[in-house]
């Protein structure tokens, strides 16, 4: 995957437990939390098909109905809102999946890690490059994550992988890179939660990746790695010699919605741009941080 291909499939694993989120993830996915209005997946959703994704592929597990039952149509759901005159809605809801755009469902069954969810999707996409987006990590800026990421395929092909710098100590709850800042910020390594002292950098990858279909072939013979799990960024690190993967600083700010602080800022941020709550919320909030 040496020139840029147009990149056409999408894949959000969706299979994950959620623990940190429980109880609210027992019984329905961390990927429909919402932020004001609109649950994490559909952001999600909207940011693949803003790069030009017009093939969706989730991979769930149990508990995940809700979001089959989001991306697909709800007759009775449009008439009632037609018959109410409520024409804005009805185009919202008749809008999150645009036409052209399809919806594929593959279970993971057992949740064995990230890299297993993404080998489920193999049936889907083919050989094809791909995106990966994890929702979970909510990206908000003036060009999506995504599109920037294909923008940066575009220009010298190969694998993209978003990443960001975080503090030292936070390097084992991250895959971490080392990049050849001489060759484009080619990746030259890539581990999985290492601790701070084994840290090739303190560049972290985030929840946004652009892969070659040969990352297939890889996750093939991947074992079991950090925590148990058969780890993505292990069957990576085994293309690196192969294909060049680059790392990519995207334009942007990440918010870490599957802990319980970063979902509350994003609510806040997000609350804050709202058209609808925006500005009383503003005056909420200066209020209370004024008490
Ligand atoms: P996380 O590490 O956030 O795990 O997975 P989790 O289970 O979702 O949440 P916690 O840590 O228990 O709170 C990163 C992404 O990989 C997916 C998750 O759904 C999430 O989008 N994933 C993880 C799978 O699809 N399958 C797996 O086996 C593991």
């Amino acid at each position: 995957m040496t020139l840029s291909q147009k990149i056409r499939a999408a894949v959000f694993p969706v299979a994950g437990r959620g623990t940190r989120f429980l109880p609210a993830t027992k019984a329905s996915p961390k990927e429909m939390l919402p932020i004001v209005d609109k649950p994490l997946i559909q952001y999600a959703v909207e940011e693949a098909i803003d790069a030009g994704a017009t093939k969706l592929v989730f991979v769930t597990g149990s508990s995940k109905r809700a979001i089959e039952d989001h991306f697909d149509s709800d007759p009775e759901l449009e008439s009632a809102l037609l018959e109410a005159g409520k024409h804005d809605l009805l185009q919202t809801i008749k809008g999150i999946v645009p036409d052209g755009v399809a919806c594929i469902y593959i279970r993971q069954g057992v949740p064995l890690g990230l890299g297993h969810a993404v080998l489920c999707a193999r049936p889907a996409v083919g050989d094809e490059p791909f995106f990966v987006h994890l929702a979970d990590d909510l990206i908000a800026g003036d060009v999506p994550c995504l599109t920037q990421m294909a923008k940066e395929h575009d220009r010298h092909g190969g694998g993209v992988i978003a990443v960001e710098p975080v503090p030292t100590e936070e390097t084992s709850s991250y895959g971490i890179v080392a990049v050849d800042e001489a060759d484009k910020d080619r990746i030259v390594r890539i581990v999985e939660k290492p601790a701070p002292e084994d840290a090739p950098s303190n560049l972290a990858v985030v929840g946004r990746y652009l892969l070659p279909g040969a990352i297939f072939d890889k996750l093939e013979t991947t074992g079991r790695g950090a925590g148990g799990e058969i780890q993505l960024t292990d069957a990576i690190a085994d293309l690196l010699d192969e294909t060049p993967i680059y790392a990519y600083a995207f334009n942007g700010e990440r918010f870490d919605c599957g802990s319980k602080l970063g979902y509350l800022k994003a609510t806040v941020a997000h609350g804050l741009e709202h058209a609808d709550t925006g500005e009383a919320f503003r005056k909420y909030l200066s209020e209370v941080i004024a008490d």
